[in-house]
């Protein structure tokens, strides 16, 4: 059966060369790529293979149903748990040979049951919370937390980690206030004994900006994705975007003056015109705050979102266009001839940031690989 033209092409050339561009500005250090969110909507298993090809020794998922999921798809690098364990998950997590992040003790006490009774040592990741206000020990407990761990010797922290609350602003002074924090909090775990080895507090910000502070391995996301973290950030290296968001035009109508166009008609047409109506809508990931205020490309030039976008179409006033016919492209977020939208332009349009437009793009869109081959050419989101 044919698909409805709406789809994500996702270049994994400009990922891969979105990832070294990170490993330079990383050095020494070592780049975790964070694939978590179906690697920001791009795809997670196509992502993390294409990553691994890349050189990625480490990846980064949320929870740890998605590192099953890269488990299952063949994925061999480390997987790290970003956001630790829920009760129950311990199993999985050692059976896949996933990495949590930890920071309660009851997941140690998990750990510990399981790993003793597979006579093996269960390795995990410590966070502490420096300032985020998330997850993570809070930094005043840590002395009493880490003299609790020798509970739970099977379990090994070979890593400590914090999260930046604000690496993409201007004013580094609470990033590096947070770094400083996390020193203490690494000598804290050798005065108890515990020297952990593995440190690591940068996002995509925090690592270009080369904040300093002693650490072994960095955790850029979005900027592997060609997306900036805020939309004023210089992100100091070469990046490409990854993924275009496109449809072809459904249906073409020429209309009078007065014509009402969408829910509520909110648009009505002030001269004969052009309405093309594309098959993508807010179920795909185009925020209904796009209604008649968003645009899009056709024939590489911007065309306006006009009336309110509906759970599956869009229309557009292309009257610029009176031969346009049906099946033309019309690109959302990306480049088309010499026009281009990026996905932080089409985040101003929604009032968000590129983060949540890009992992909103949903999975009924088919994400299609390029380079592709057969075998990738049609894979969809999951
Ligand atoms: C714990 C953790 N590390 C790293 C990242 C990557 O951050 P960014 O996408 O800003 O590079 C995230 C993203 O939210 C995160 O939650």
């Amino acid at each position: 059966m044919n698909q409805r033209p709406t789809r994500a092409e996702i270049d994994l050339d400009a990922l891969a060369a979105n990832y070294r561009a990170l490993q330079e500005a990383a050095g020494e250090r070592e780049v975790l790529a964070v694939v978590k969110a179906n690697a920001y909507g791009h795809g997670a298993v196509a992502c993390s293979r294409a990553l691994e090809e890349a050189g990625a020794r480490w990846l980064g998922v949320a929870i740890v149903e998605e590192g099953v999921a890269l488990r299952e798809a063949g994925v061999s690098a480390r997987i790290l748990v970003l956001n630790g364990l829920f009760d129950g998950q311990a199993e999985a997590c050692l059976a896949h040979d996933l990495t949590p992040v930890v920071y309660r003790l009851e997941s140690f006490a998990d750990l510990q049951a399981l790993a003793s009774s597979r006579g093996e040592k269960a390795r995990v990741h410590l966070k502490v919370d420096t300032g985020m206000g998330r997850v993570g020990v809070p930094l005043g407990d840590l002395p009493a937390f880490a003299a609790d761990l020798k509970r739970y010797p099977e379990v090994e922290v070979e890593g400590l980690l914090t999260h930046l609350a604000d690496a993409d602003i201007r004013d580094l002074d609470y990033s590096r206030e947070q770094v400083a924090r996390f020193g203490r909090a690494a000598e804290a775990m050798a005065a108890a004994g515990r020297p952990v080895p593995l440190r690591h507090f940068a996002n995509s910000a925090a690592t270009v900006r080369r904040l300093g502070g002693e650490a072994g391995m960095v955790r850029p996301g979005i900027m592997l994705y060609g997306a900036r973290p805020a939309p004023d950030f210089d992100p100091s290296v070469p990046l490409r975007p990854v993924m275009r968001f496109l449809t072809a035009t459904a249906y073409v109508k020429r209309v009078p003056p007065g014509s009402p166009v969408s829910y509520g008609r909110t648009f009505v047409t002030k001269r004969e015109s052009v309405i093309a109506t594309l098959p993508v809508g807010y179920a795909d990931g185009v925020p209904r705050k796009l209604s008649n205020r968003g645009e899009v490309l056709v024939r590489g030039r911007r065309l306006p979102i006009v009336g309110r976008v509906c759970m599956d179409l869009t229309m557009v006033d292309a009257t610029d266009f009176p031969d346009l016919a049906v099946g033309e492209e019309a690109v959302l977020i990306g480049a088309q001839g010499d026009g281009r939208i990026s996905a932080e332009e089409f985040a101003g349009w929604a009032e968000t940031i590129d983060y949540e437009i890009l992992c909103g793009v949903s999975s009924r869109v088919p994400r299609v690989y390029l380079p592709g081959d057969e075998a990738t050419a049609c894979e969809s989101s999951s």
